[in-house]
């Protein structure tokens, strides 16, 4: 069986803040591709002094047990990511079948998204979304840009879950699962 070379953390980390890499993959391909893998959908929010804000997210994933940590991809210069990472409290809000309207209102830049949408806080603060199939909310622990987005490490300490479907995104369209 093959085995992986431990690496020096602070080697490693300093490897992956000198990436330079120019890709020669035409954008719109790349997105295509990446399409064809098939996620849940969710919105990032968090709780700024001036407003609530929020952004749709399929990045969101599992990143450990043990501690219990998330993470997702952010694009580094959208409107609402950088709020959110200025409060250092965010809510992920994995979306039900019934909620496509949602996750298309929170793909749209800008703010004031949260106009008609029932929401409540989180024991941090986060908007934790009505009808939501699941939340959680947490305390940023870790940001590396790479690209045009942020990585985002979060460790969760709010778990809640609920029965239903998710929604599902594959190849630019939202469905439920079958
Ligand atoms: C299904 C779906 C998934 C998305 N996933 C992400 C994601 O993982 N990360 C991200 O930064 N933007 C993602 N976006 C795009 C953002 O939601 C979009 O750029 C939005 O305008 C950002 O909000 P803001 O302008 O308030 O920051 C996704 C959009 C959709 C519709």
């Amino acid at each position: 069986m093959a085995t992986c070379n431990q690496r020096d953390p602070l080697e490693a980390r300093e490897a992956l803040d000198n990436l330079e890499f120019v890709s020669s993959i035409d954008v719109a391909r790349f997105k295509e591709v990446l399409g064809h893998f098939v996620t849940g959908v969710a919105v990032v929010t968090a709780a700024t002094p001036e407003e609530p804000v929020g952004f749709t997210c399929q990045t969101f994933g599992a990143l450990s047990l043990e501690p219990s940590l998330i993470s997702f991809s952010a694009v580094s210069a959208s409107h609402s990511w950088p709020r959110a990472r200025e409060v250092g409290v965010v809510g992920v809000n994995i979306l039900s079948s019934e909620q496509e309207a949602i996750a298309r209102v929170f793909g749209k830049p800008g703010s004031a998204k949260f106009a008609g949408i029932g929401w409540s806080p989180g024991p941090g603060g986060a908007p934790l979304i009505d009808g939501a199939l699941a939340h959680l909310e947490g305390r940023i622990e870790f940001v590396t840009t790479q690209g045009d987005h942020d990585i985002v490490v979060v460790a969760a300490e709010y778990v809640v879950s609920h029965l239903g479907a998710p929604l599902v995104f594959y190849r630019g369209g939202f469905s439920g699962l079958v």
